[in-house]
């Protein structure tokens, strides 16, 4: 894995309300490209939408702060950039368990294993600015810990492969790796999307959103989604569910 000079060392805490919140007052304060804070628990985690997202001890919570090189119209690219790291970076830490195990990406940043989700990824930022990555890892969270509405939908790295993973590696190897893929779409950004689009379920699937449905077809140069509708192709940025 390449190395990245200068990266201020990850910021950790024992409990915090977001570690997102939290980079967010960073970015603001002038916090430089790289800057991580991670939590072992989260109080009040955030998903997207309006979700909230379940962070009990075991899973790994970081958020970093990223100054990219993309004009305010690709910010678009920032969640496909994160969704890519985070595959890499949970692929990585299954080889060193003598694995090999696929992850997969929902458009645009669900991490999925086995069918179920792994992780997920909220950016939040002002576009041309910064950026926050927040990344929630169910890396050794135990199904009972997590609330029973996620559970049949959740998984981690020792239920899908019998082996833990030290945390403080994770958010080393997961930040990386998420600052090489945003390096990638900065610089040669098709490349990049064609190596998204190839670990995308979504792609080729129905998919459904709430003014509509139709087939995904392919992730435009801006991060959107295009589906052939009845009515022709559409490009949505809105969240969808598959069929
Ligand atoms: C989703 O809804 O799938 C996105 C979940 C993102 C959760 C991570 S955990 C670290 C960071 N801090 C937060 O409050 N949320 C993100």
């Amino acid at each position: 894995m390449k190395q990245i000079p200068d990266l201020p060392e990850i910021e950790w805490h024992d409990e915090v309300t977001s570690t997102n919140e939290m980079a967010m007052e960073a970015a603001r304060n002038s916090a430089p490209h790289g800057a991580a804070i991670a939590a072992k628990v989260q109080n009040i985690g955030r998903g997207r939408g309006t979700r909230t997202w379940a962070s009990p001890e075991g899973g790994l919570y970081m958020s970093m702060v990223v100054r990219p090189n993309l004009k305010a119209d690709q910010w678009g690219l920032l969640p496909l950039a994160t969704g890519l790291g985070a595959v890499m970076a949970s692929e990585r830490m299954v080889h060193e368990a003598g694995l090999v195990v696929t992850v997969d990406l929902k458009w645009p940043n669900d991490l999925i294993m086995h069918e179920k989700k792994l992780g997920g990824v909220l950016c939040q930022g002002t576009p041309g600015e910064y950026g926050v990555l927040g990344v929630g890892l169910n890396l050794n969270t135990k199904n009972e810990q997590l609330p029973k509405d996620v559970q049949e939908l959740a998984t981690s790295l020792p239920i899908e492969t019998g082996h833990a993973y030290p945390l403080e590696r994770a958010a080393f190897v997961m930040r990386l790796a998420v600052l090489e893929a945003l390096k990638l779409f900065e610089k040669e950004p098709e490349k990049a999307l064609k190596e998204y689009s190839e670990r995308c379920l979504t792609l080729g699937q129905n998919v459904k959103w709430p003014d509509g449905e139709g087939q995904a077809l392919a992730i435009t140069e801006t991060g959107s989604l295009m589906v052939e509708t009845a009515a022709g192709q559409q490009e949505i940025t809105e969240e969808v569910h598959l069929d």
